[in-house]
């Protein structure tokens, strides 16, 4: 898979692989534990997501060699502080060969990460708001907003901003269709196939829900590394977003 099959950034993103609509969470303890997974995963899966877990375990030479075997690897490290430092930091995951990269969506930080990764083959995604937060939460710390509307004026100044995408709850998926540019796109974990464990995810759909309600790509992560056949849950996951998109 060529990094050219992901949308460039004034094109709607309709041409997305079918395959690279799922993106699969390894949200495993060692570089081992991934290798084995991706290995078992082989050629039904095309795009990983690295987090805290394993990206602080010894995981980021990993994003290379995902790369050198043809996936497509989103860093989620939620970025957040000084433009400088948000900005060096992007350009050293940029060399990594990564293809997303999360940031917190204040405006200095999605401006300093936009701007240095220009030129590289690295797309930003914007989070918003955490989904682990309510009105309440929020007001907590110090904000006047709910979430939605915080949600809003975010991804509004995302857009402004020249942010690739956002990450949003299944909920928040038609609500940002209808306020962001076809250009960008919206990236949704807590989806769950149908019968599957919720595990600690409250606001779910299944895939195809999902993508029907505007998700471009989907992050899934235990229901797949912890299926007794990884591979067949993700077969089940592409086909019921071939079925949504069709
Ligand atoms: O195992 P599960 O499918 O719940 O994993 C979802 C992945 O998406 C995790 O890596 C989690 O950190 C991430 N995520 C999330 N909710 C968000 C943002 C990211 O579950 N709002």
């Amino acid at each position: 898979m060529q990094l050219s099959s992901i949308a460039p950034s004034d094109t709607p993103l309709s041409n997305i692989a079918l395959r690279d609509r799922l993106i699969v969470a390894l949200d495993l303890p060692d570089v081992a534990a991934a290798e084995t997974m991706i290995g078992r995963l082989g050629d039904s899966v095309t795009f990983y997501k690295i987090g805290y877990q394993l990206a602080y375990a010894g995981g980021l030479p990993l994003i290379r060699q995902l790369a050198d075997a043809g996936k497509k690897v989103f860093i989620d490290l939620k970025l957040h502080d000084i433009g400088n430092t948000v900005a060096r930091g992007t350009e050293s995951i940029a060399k990594h060969g990564a293809t997303f990269l999360t940031v917190h969506a204040y405006p200095q930080t999605m401006k300093a990460a936009v701007d240095a990764s220009a030129g590289s083959g690295l797309k930003i995604l914007a989070v918003t708001v955490l989904t682990s937060y309510d009105d309440s939460d929020l007001q907590e710390a110090g904000y006047r907003h709910s979430v939605p509307d915080l949600v809003a004026a975010r991804a509004r100044q995302a857009q402004e901003l020249g942010v690739d995408g956002i990450v949003c709850s299944p909920e928040e998926t038609t609500a940002l269709r209808g306020i962001i540019a076809p250009r960008m796109c919206l990236v949704t974990p807590g989806v769950r196939p149908a019968g599957t464990n919720l595990g600690d995810q409250k606001r779910i759909m299944t895939p195809a829900r999902a993508i029907a309600a505007g998700s471009d790509y989907l992050v899934v992560g235990r229901p797949i590394t912890e299926a007794a056949d990884p591979k067949a849950v993700a077969e089940v996951i592409v086909a019921d977003i071939k079925t949504a998109l069709a």
